[in-house]
C-alpha cells in the first residue's frame, strides 16, 4: 500500500490564500491582550452585488461615512481552552450565528498552533438598530488581532482582512468619508477602502429605528438574488458611477443638496433593483414609506433633509447641524450622530 495514501493534504480556500499572502513573513508573537475600536458606517453610495462571493469582492465601488464614536470596541486575548465570545457583557452561545461567524473567520488564519481566543465585544450602537454592527465588528476584530500579534499591517491590508469578514467592514477601518475601491484583481488584493481627506463637521446622520428584529433576508442572499434575477441590476454600475462622482464633488465643495440628493437617489435605486428581483426582495415596511413621505413633505416646505436606507426597514436621515432642532421636532425618536465632531 502506498505510504501517502492516508495523508490527505487539505487544499486551502481562496480566502485562506489571501489571508496567508497578507500575513506572509509576519510574526505570531502575541502579547497578553489587545483592544481596538472601529466605527459603524453608513454608505452614501451603496455596495450591492458581488463579483466574487467567496472573497466578498464587489461589482462596484462604494462610499460611506463612518459614525464617529458609534461602533464596536473589541478586546482579544489568547486562552488555553476553547474560544469564548461575549457581546455587551453576555456570553454568546457557540451555536449562535454571531459566534459562528467569528469562529469561521478566525479559522481561516494560518495560526502556527491551534489557538483559542477570548473575545469581548461591545457595541455602543443598539445592536439591532439597523446599523451594520457586523461592519464595525469585523473591523474592530481585525484591528485588535493586528495589535495582539504586532503585525503592523497597512490600512490597505487591514481593510482587505476586514472585507473577508463582511464586505462593508472594509470601510469601517477608517473614520470620516471612506471609499471602497472595487478593484479588478481576481484575488481582491486591490479591493480595499481608503479615507477621503475632506471633513464636514456640520454633517449629521439621524438614525430612525422602525423595527429591531432580525431581517428575514440577509444582505448576502438579497445581493445574490438581485444580481442574478433583477433586470434593473444591469444599470446599477452606471448609476453608481454617476452617484460616486457627484458625492465626491459634493464633499469637495460642501454642496449638501447634491450630497443628499445623490445619497437618497442611490439608496432608492438600490431598493428598485431589489424590488425587481425574483422572488422580490422588499425591506420596506409601511412605516418606512410613511417616513419617506414625511421627509419629502418637509423638503417641499424648505427643510434640507434627505435619507438613505440599507438592507432593512430603518431610515437614516441626512441633514446639517443647523437643522437638528427641526429634525428632532419632526422625528422625536431620532438618534442624532455627528460623524466628524463630538456631540
Ligand atoms: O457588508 P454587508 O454584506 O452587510 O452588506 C452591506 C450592504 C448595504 O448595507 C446594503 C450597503 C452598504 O454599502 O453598506
Amino acid at each position: 500500500m502506498n505510504d501517502n495514501s492516508n495523508k490527505i493534504k487539505r487544499v486551502s480556500t481562496p480566502r485562506e490564500q489571501v489571508i496567508a499572502t497578507i500575513l506572509k513573513n509576519r510574526a505570531f508573537a502575541a502579547q497578553a491582550s489587545a483592544a481596538a475600536f472601529a466605527p459603524a458606517n453608513i454608505a452614501l453610495c451603496k455596495y450591492w452585488g458581488k463579483r466574487d462571493e467567496s472573497l466578498n469582492l464587489p461589482l462596484t465601488a462604494s462610499l460611506s461615512v463612518s459614525l464617529g464614536e458609534l461602533g464596536t470596541q473589541t478586546r482579544i486575548s489568547l486562552t488555553e481552552s476553547e474560544t469564548r465570545v461575549s457581546l455587551n457583557g453576555q456570553r454568546v452561545d457557540k451555536s449562535a450565528e454571531f459566534f459562528r461567524r467569528i469562529e469561521q473567520f478566525l479559522a481561516q488564519f494560518p495560526w502556527p498552533a491551534p489557538y483559542h481566543f477570548a473575545i469581548e465585544t461591545r457595541n455602543n450602537i443598539p445592536t439591532a438598530a439597523g446599523l451594520a454592527s457586523s461592519a464595525s465588528g469585523f473591523a474592530a476584530l481585525v484591528l485588535a488581532l493586528n495589535d495582539l500579534f504586532g503585525w503592523q499591517l497597512s490600512g490597505r491590508e487591514l481593510s482587505i482582512l476586514a472585507r473577508l469578514g463582511s464586505g462593508s467592514a472594509s470601510r469601517s477601518i477608517y473614520t470620516g468619508f471612506v471609499e471602497w475601491h472595487a478593484g479588478t484583481d481576481p484575488a481582491g488584493l486591490d479591493s480595499f477602502a481608503e479615507p477621503l481627506e475632506q471633513v464636514w463637521p456640520d454633517l449629521r446622520v439621524g438614525v430612525l429605528t422602525l423595527k429591531t428584529e432580525e431581517k428575514a433576508i440577509s444582505s448576502r442572499v438579497g445581493m445574490k438574488r438581485t444580481r442574478e434575477t433583477s433586470v434593473l441590476y444591469q444599470v446599477w454600475p452606471d448609476k453608481v458611477r454617476v452617484d460616486l462622482q457627484n458625492l465626491k464633488h459634493a464633499i469637495q465643495h460642501r454642496d449638501f443638496a447634491l450630497l443628499g440628493q445623490s445619497a437618497e437617489s442611490n439608496a432608492l435605486a438600490m431598493h428598485a433593483t431589489m424590488i425587481s428581483a425574483w422572488p422580490p426582495v422588499v425591506y420596506w415596511l409601511p412605516e418606512s414609506l410613511a417616513v419617506m413621505q414625511r421627509i419629502w413633505q418637509l423638503r417641499n416646505q424648505g427643510l434640507p433633509l434627505y435619507f438613505t436606507m440599507d438592507a432593512g426597514p430603518n431610515i437614516k436621515l441626512l441633514f446639517l447641524q443647523t437643522h437638528t432642532d427641526s429634525v428632532q421636532a419632526a422625528f422625536p425618536g431620532v438618534q442624532v450622530v455627528a460623524p466628524f465632531s463630538a456631540r
